[in-house]
């Protein structure tokens, strides 16, 4: 099993296009030690040749054209993006559906009915591209039954229900329905190897710990070290928690939750990284303190075989 880490950044991206905080205008003037990243995503293989996008970011061709295992050019039209599958309704997940509109049959779409509803209501895709190449949902059903996707044979893909929020436009922002957003294991039947996947964590609820503490490569919410980074820089009203996230400092935080995991070997990964988050700066102090604890931070490409 594969997994290819297309974006490794929040929504808004890395640079984001009108902010000049401390990393944006540092990494476009090329002051800081910091990389560039693209809108999160990441994509999942059985076989290197057909993968399961999750998530459709906004930056999708750009990732597509950064990853040329995505088309393995088998005919005159045709895409290693066998089906996408999304963990929420966030804009940052879903715009990216709407570049796949070339597609000769309806693209078959793995979401909640929760996410559904925002994407045939609040952000309407789904009834935009059904005047193109239409797409078929693939209900996630969360009752249990770990999901099959035809594209990931020898995968067994669990979806869990988590505490995050729903976008600001979806009909149950205020009101959240169980499906708004939800985490991910893989699990590679072949080798046991198990992925979670979760860029949007507002809680440790007791099934996500037990899933992180079974997992061999954590990919978690990597958004904000502090719960008012954003009100602090003066950027934004919400704390990490109004957003659906977790910070990682402090008590409570990520940092403490991955030392608490008595997870031998596991691979742990900050992914869905804020644009005004200090780990970005590769030489910073608190890039130097997750290496400290073992926490790895992801990049666009990083790659992993499980
Ligand atoms: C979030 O997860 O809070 C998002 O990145 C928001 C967005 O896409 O604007
Ligand atoms: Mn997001
Ligand atoms: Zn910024």
């Amino acid at each position: 099993m594969k997994i290819k880490v297309l974006g490794s950044s929040a929504g808004g991206g890395f640079p984001q296009w009108n902010c000049n905080c401390r990393n944006c205008d540092g990494v476009r003037r090329g002051t800081l030690k910091a990389t560039r990243r693209t809108q999160s995503s990441i994509a999942v293989s059985a076989n290197g040749e057909d993968w399961l996008l999750v998530n459709a970011s906004p930056d999708l061709l750009a990732q597509i054209a950064a990853n040329s295992e995505l088309q393995p050019a088998r005919r005159a039209r045709d895409s290693g993006i066998a089906a996408v599958l999304v963990i929420d309704a966030q804009i940052d997940h879903v715009t990216g559906l709407l570049m796949l509109r070339e597609r000769d049959t309806p693209l078959p779409l793995h979401a909640t009915d929760a996410v559904w509803q925002d994407l045939t209501s609040g952000f309407p895709i789904a009834p935009i591209l059904s005047h193109y190449c239409g797409v078929e949902h693939r209900r996630i059903a969360l009752d249990g039954a770990p999901l099959s996707v035809d594209a990931l044979p020898g995968v067994q893909i669990d979806a869990l229900p988590l505490t995050s929020k729903a976008p600001p436009y979806s009909p149950h922002r205020n009101s959240p329905e169980r499906g708004d957003n939800i985490g991910l294991v893989f699990t590679n039947r072949q080798t046991g190897k198990r992925v979670f996947y979760a860029p949007g964590l507002g809680e440790i609820e007791p099934h996500v710990l037990e899933a992180m503490r079974a997992a061999d490569l954590l990919l978690v919410d990597g958004t904000l070290w502090t719960a008012d980074e954003m009100i602090r820089l003066g950027l934004s009203k919400k704390t990490a928690a109004d957003m659906g996230h977790l910070q990682q400092s402090g008590p409570g935080g990520m940092i403490e939750v991955l030392d608490s995991l008595d997870a031998k070997s596991a691979r742990k990964v900050l992914i869905h990284i804020n644009n005004t988050n200090p780990i970005l700066v590769e030489d910073g102090p608190e890039r130097r303190l997750l290496t400290e604890h073992g926490i790895e931070v992801a990049y666009d490409g990083m790659t992993f075989e499980l």
